[in-house]
């Protein structure tokens, strides 16, 4: 076993040298502000979790923050439901007036996403209609010009702190 492959813990996991030295010269460009995007398919049970694992130990253990994000697999999900708990983590990391600063334009629209931030900042105006609402899968999806500035407004909101 590699040190790589033994950073996310006592867990056996072989082979996928080649994939981790892929992600870790990744993480040397996103680093030196060259970000990248890997998606890990496979079949079921190929190992596409595992190996996320162990990815998101090599970032941690450079000192990048390291976020997830998880679909709804039956479907009917809230939109933006897989940036609701990345949001939610990174402004925890964040005093209120850092968040709001962070948050900029986007802010009544993320305050309405992310019930958190409406907690957090309870005098943002309102934003478009909301998307979201935990437990209740049936909400109706934003009109598309809602989706984009929203977003963008992720976006925003996700690059605003260390990588
Ligand atoms: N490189 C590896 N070495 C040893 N065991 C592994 C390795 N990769 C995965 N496994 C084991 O195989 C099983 C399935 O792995 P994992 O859950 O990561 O697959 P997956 O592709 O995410 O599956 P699914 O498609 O169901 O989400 C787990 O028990 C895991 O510990
Ligand atoms: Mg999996």
């Amino acid at each position: 076993m590699t040190a790589a492959a033994s950073a996310a813990g006592s867990a056996p996991f072989v082979g996928r040298e080649r994939e981790l030295a892929q992600i870790g010269a990744a993480l040397d460009g996103a680093a030196a502000g060259r970000g990248q995007l890997f998606m890990l398919v496979g079949e079921p049970g190929i190992g596409k979790t595992s190996l996320a694992d162990r990815a998101a130990a090599l970032a941690t253990a450079r000192g990048f923050t390291v976020l997830w994000g998880r679909c709804w697999e039956a479907g009917g999900a809230p939109a933006y439901w897989p940036w609701l708990d990345p949001i939610a983590a990174l402004a925890g990391a964040l005093d209120d007036s850092t968040l709001a600063r962070v948050l900029g334009d986007g802010a009544p629209l993320l305050t309405e996403i992310v019930r958190e931030l409406r907690a957090r900042l309870p005098d943002t105006p309102a934003g478009a209609p909301p998307p979201v609402d935990e437990g209740l899968f049936e909400q109706p999806v934003a009109p598309p010009s809602a989706e984009v500035r929203a977003k963008v407004a992720i976006a925003e909101a996700t690059a605003m702190s260390a990588p």
